[in-house]
Protein backbone atom coordinates (compact mmCIF):
# COMPACT_ATOMS: atom_id res chain seq x y z
CA UNK A 1 0.00 0.00 0.00
CA UNK A 2 1.58 3.13 -0.88
CA UNK A 3 2.37 5.78 1.66
CA UNK A 4 1.79 3.01 4.79
CA UNK A 5 5.44 3.58 5.62
CA UNK A 6 5.04 7.34 6.02
CA UNK A 7 1.41 6.88 7.78
CA UNK A 8 1.93 4.28 10.48
CA UNK A 9 -1.31 4.35 11.67
CA UNK A 10 -2.29 5.70 15.18
CA UNK A 11 -1.34 3.03 17.62
CA UNK A 12 2.20 4.14 17.90
CA UNK A 13 0.73 7.66 19.27
CA UNK A 14 -1.31 5.37 22.19
CA UNK A 15 -0.85 5.97 25.77
CA UNK A 16 0.09 3.63 28.23
CA UNK A 17 -2.96 5.08 30.44
CA UNK A 18 -6.34 4.85 28.74
CA UNK A 19 -8.39 7.55 30.76
CA UNK A 20 -10.55 9.80 28.57
CA UNK A 21 -8.12 12.58 28.77
CA UNK A 22 -4.89 10.85 28.43
CA UNK A 23 -6.17 9.56 25.00
CA UNK A 24 -7.55 12.83 24.61
CA UNK A 25 -3.80 14.35 25.31
CA UNK A 26 -2.30 12.15 23.73
CA UNK A 27 -4.03 12.59 20.09
CA UNK A 28 -3.49 15.91 19.94
CA UNK A 29 0.12 15.18 18.97
CA UNK A 30 -1.19 12.20 16.75
CA UNK A 31 0.27 11.68 13.36
CA UNK A 32 -0.97 8.14 12.10
CA UNK A 33 -2.14 9.47 8.65
CA UNK A 34 -1.68 12.03 6.59
CA UNK A 35 -4.73 14.09 7.94
CA UNK A 36 -3.22 16.14 11.21
CA UNK A 37 -0.41 18.08 8.46
CA UNK A 38 -3.70 20.43 7.06
CA UNK A 39 -6.12 20.35 9.30
CA UNK A 40 -6.12 22.67 12.37
CA UNK A 41 -6.18 20.19 15.39
CA UNK A 42 -7.37 16.42 16.33
CA UNK A 43 -11.17 16.37 17.21
CA UNK A 44 -11.48 14.16 19.78
CA UNK A 45 -14.19 12.61 21.15
CA UNK A 46 -16.25 14.31 23.91
CA UNK A 47 -18.80 14.03 26.89
CA UNK A 48 -18.66 11.85 30.22
CA UNK A 49 -16.75 9.01 31.32
CA UNK A 50 -19.76 7.74 33.11
CA UNK A 51 -21.59 7.58 29.36
CA UNK A 52 -23.85 4.53 28.39
CA UNK A 53 -24.65 5.45 24.45
CA UNK A 54 -21.94 6.90 21.63
CA UNK A 55 -22.67 8.34 19.16
CA UNK A 56 -20.01 7.37 15.94
CA UNK A 57 -19.95 10.08 13.29
CA UNK A 58 -17.55 9.82 10.26
CA UNK A 59 -15.04 12.75 10.86
CA UNK A 60 -15.00 16.71 12.48
CA UNK A 61 -16.22 18.96 9.70
CA UNK A 62 -15.06 22.76 8.71
CA UNK A 63 -16.60 24.06 12.51
CA UNK A 64 -15.37 21.28 14.09
CA UNK A 65 -11.86 21.68 12.39
CA UNK A 66 -11.82 24.96 13.91
CA UNK A 67 -13.30 25.10 17.12
CA UNK A 68 -11.80 21.28 17.93
CA UNK A 69 -15.08 19.98 19.42
CA UNK A 70 -17.42 17.23 17.75
CA UNK A 71 -20.88 18.09 15.80
CA UNK A 72 -20.41 21.69 16.94
CA UNK A 73 -21.35 22.61 13.36
CA UNK A 74 -24.47 22.06 11.13
CA UNK A 75 -24.92 18.84 11.38
CA UNK A 76 -24.31 18.72 15.26
CA UNK A 77 -27.37 21.10 15.32
CA UNK A 78 -29.61 18.53 13.40
CA UNK A 79 -28.22 15.36 15.99
CA UNK A 80 -28.42 17.80 18.71
CA UNK A 81 -32.31 18.26 18.20
CA UNK A 82 -33.04 14.82 16.91
CA UNK A 83 -31.66 13.56 20.19
CA UNK A 84 -34.31 15.81 22.08
CA UNK A 85 -36.98 14.76 19.60
CA UNK A 86 -35.56 10.86 20.55
CA UNK A 87 -35.45 11.85 23.94
CA UNK A 88 -32.19 10.98 24.20
CA UNK A 89 -30.82 14.22 25.79
CA UNK A 90 -30.66 12.81 29.68
CA UNK A 91 -28.98 9.82 28.46
CA UNK A 92 -25.30 10.71 29.42
CA UNK A 93 -23.99 10.52 25.95
CA UNK A 94 -20.08 10.68 24.54
CA UNK A 95 -19.92 12.10 21.15
CA UNK A 96 -16.87 10.55 18.35
CA UNK A 97 -15.87 10.01 15.21
CA UNK A 98 -14.01 7.65 12.85
CA UNK A 99 -11.41 10.04 11.93
CA UNK A 100 -10.45 12.56 14.31
CA UNK A 101 -8.63 15.04 11.39
CA UNK A 102 -11.11 17.40 9.13
CA UNK A 103 -10.22 15.65 5.67
CA UNK A 104 -10.74 18.45 2.94
CA UNK A 105 -9.38 20.05 -0.30
CA UNK A 106 -9.02 23.86 -0.79
CA UNK A 107 -11.09 25.50 -3.41
CA UNK A 108 -10.27 28.95 -3.14
CA UNK A 109 -10.86 30.42 0.44
CA UNK A 110 -12.99 27.32 0.77
CA UNK A 111 -12.38 24.25 2.60
CA UNK A 112 -14.10 21.46 0.83
CA UNK A 113 -15.43 17.97 2.54
CA UNK A 114 -13.65 15.30 1.61
CA UNK A 115 -15.21 11.33 2.36
CA UNK A 116 -11.97 10.09 4.48
CA UNK A 117 -10.33 6.88 2.52
CA UNK A 118 -10.54 3.69 4.20
CA UNK A 119 -6.98 4.19 4.90
CA UNK A 120 -7.28 7.21 6.50
CA UNK A 121 -10.33 5.22 8.83
CA UNK A 122 -7.98 2.10 9.69
CA UNK A 123 -5.06 4.52 10.48
CA UNK A 124 -7.43 6.05 13.13
CA UNK A 125 -9.26 3.36 14.60
CA UNK A 126 -7.25 3.03 17.32
CA UNK A 127 -8.15 5.57 18.86
CA UNK A 128 -11.75 5.14 17.72
CA UNK A 129 -11.22 1.15 19.48
CA UNK A 130 -9.44 3.20 23.05
CA UNK A 131 -12.07 5.20 23.43
CA UNK A 132 -14.83 2.24 22.78
CA UNK A 133 -12.69 0.52 25.38
CA UNK A 134 -12.42 2.64 27.91
CA UNK A 135 -16.10 3.68 28.04
CA UNK A 136 -17.75 0.08 27.56
CA UNK A 137 -21.08 1.79 26.59
CA UNK A 138 -24.34 -0.04 26.91
CA UNK A 139 -24.77 0.96 23.14
CA UNK A 140 -22.90 2.25 20.03
CA UNK A 141 -24.94 4.52 17.43
CA UNK A 142 -23.28 4.60 13.82
CA UNK A 143 -24.31 7.54 12.40
CA UNK A 144 -23.67 6.97 8.62
CA UNK A 145 -21.86 4.61 5.84
CA UNK A 146 -18.00 5.71 7.05
CA UNK A 147 -18.86 5.12 10.83
CA UNK A 148 -20.71 2.13 10.02
CA UNK A 149 -17.75 0.42 8.28
CA UNK A 150 -15.66 2.00 10.44
CA UNK A 151 -17.55 -0.43 13.61
CA UNK A 152 -19.01 -3.33 11.94
CA UNK A 153 -17.32 -3.73 9.20
CA UNK A 154 -19.01 -4.64 5.38
CA UNK A 155 -21.26 -6.82 6.40
CA UNK A 156 -23.76 -4.08 7.88
CA UNK A 157 -25.99 -1.32 5.79
CA UNK A 158 -26.83 1.83 6.71
CA UNK A 159 -29.97 2.07 4.63
CA UNK A 160 -31.02 -1.88 5.08
CA UNK A 161 -30.19 -2.11 8.98
CA UNK A 162 -30.97 0.94 10.08
CA UNK A 163 -33.32 1.56 13.16
CA UNK A 164 -32.68 -2.03 14.87
CA UNK A 165 -30.99 -3.22 17.76
CA UNK A 166 -27.71 -5.63 16.06
CA UNK A 167 -25.76 -7.61 18.20
CA UNK A 168 -22.49 -8.04 16.41
CA UNK A 169 -18.71 -8.62 17.15
CA UNK A 170 -16.94 -5.73 16.53
CA UNK A 171 -13.29 -4.85 17.72
CA UNK A 172 -14.01 -4.01 20.63
CA UNK A 173 -16.45 -7.02 21.58
CA UNK A 174 -19.65 -8.26 21.34
CA UNK A 175 -22.19 -5.04 21.76
CA UNK A 176 -25.11 -3.86 20.66
CA UNK A 177 -25.57 -1.24 18.04
CA UNK A 178 -27.99 0.84 16.32
CA UNK A 179 -27.00 2.17 12.97
CA UNK A 180 -28.24 5.42 11.00
CA UNK A 181 -28.14 7.91 8.43
CA UNK A 182 -25.60 10.80 8.94
CA UNK A 183 -27.48 13.96 10.34
CA UNK A 184 -25.70 16.37 7.37
CA UNK A 185 -27.94 13.54 4.71
CA UNK A 186 -30.79 15.19 6.13
CA UNK A 187 -29.35 18.74 5.37
CA UNK A 188 -28.96 17.51 1.99
CA UNK A 189 -32.57 15.89 1.73
CA UNK A 190 -33.96 18.75 0.12
CA UNK A 191 -38.03 18.33 -0.76
CA UNK A 192 -37.59 15.07 1.44
CA UNK A 193 -36.09 16.93 4.54
CA UNK A 194 -38.83 16.56 7.14
CA UNK A 195 -39.51 12.39 5.87
CA UNK A 196 -35.53 11.82 6.11
CA UNK A 197 -35.72 13.84 9.88
CA UNK A 198 -38.65 11.79 11.29
CA UNK A 199 -36.52 8.77 9.97
CA UNK A 200 -33.64 9.53 11.93
CA UNK A 201 -35.49 10.50 14.95
CA UNK A 202 -37.44 7.40 14.97
CA UNK A 203 -34.05 5.58 14.44
CA UNK A 204 -32.71 7.13 17.36
CA UNK A 205 -36.11 6.24 19.68
CA UNK A 206 -34.44 2.62 18.70
CA UNK A 207 -31.61 3.48 20.58
CA UNK A 208 -33.39 5.41 23.41
CA UNK A 209 -35.64 2.36 24.07
CA UNK A 210 -32.28 0.16 24.55
CA UNK A 211 -30.80 2.42 26.59
CA UNK A 212 -33.61 4.10 29.12
N1 LIG B 1 -19.86 15.43 10.84
C1 LIG B 1 -19.34 14.39 11.53
O1 LIG B 1 -19.40 13.25 11.13
N2 LIG B 1 -18.75 14.66 12.67
C2 LIG B 1 -18.66 15.88 13.17
O2 LIG B 1 -18.09 16.02 14.26
C3 LIG B 1 -19.22 16.94 12.45
C4 LIG B 1 -19.82 16.68 11.26
FE1 LIG C 1 -4.02 10.39 13.71
FE2 LIG C 1 -6.54 9.94 13.07
FE3 LIG C 1 -5.54 12.36 12.76
FE4 LIG C 1 -4.81 10.42 11.13
S1 LIG C 1 -6.87 11.29 11.33
S2 LIG C 1 -3.43 11.89 12.14
S3 LIG C 1 -4.76 8.65 12.52
S4 LIG C 1 -5.84 11.31 14.72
Amino acid sequence: MPGRSRHPGAEEFLPESRTLSALRDAAASCQGCDLYADATQTVFGAGPARARLVLVGEQPGEVEDTEGAPFVGPAGRVLERARADAGLTDIPTYVTNAVKHFHFRRQGKRRIHQTPRAGHVSACRPWLDAELETLHPDLVVCLGSVATKAVLGNDVRVLRDRGTALERDSTVGTGTFVVTVHPSSILRAGADRDAAYAAFVADLKVAAALVS
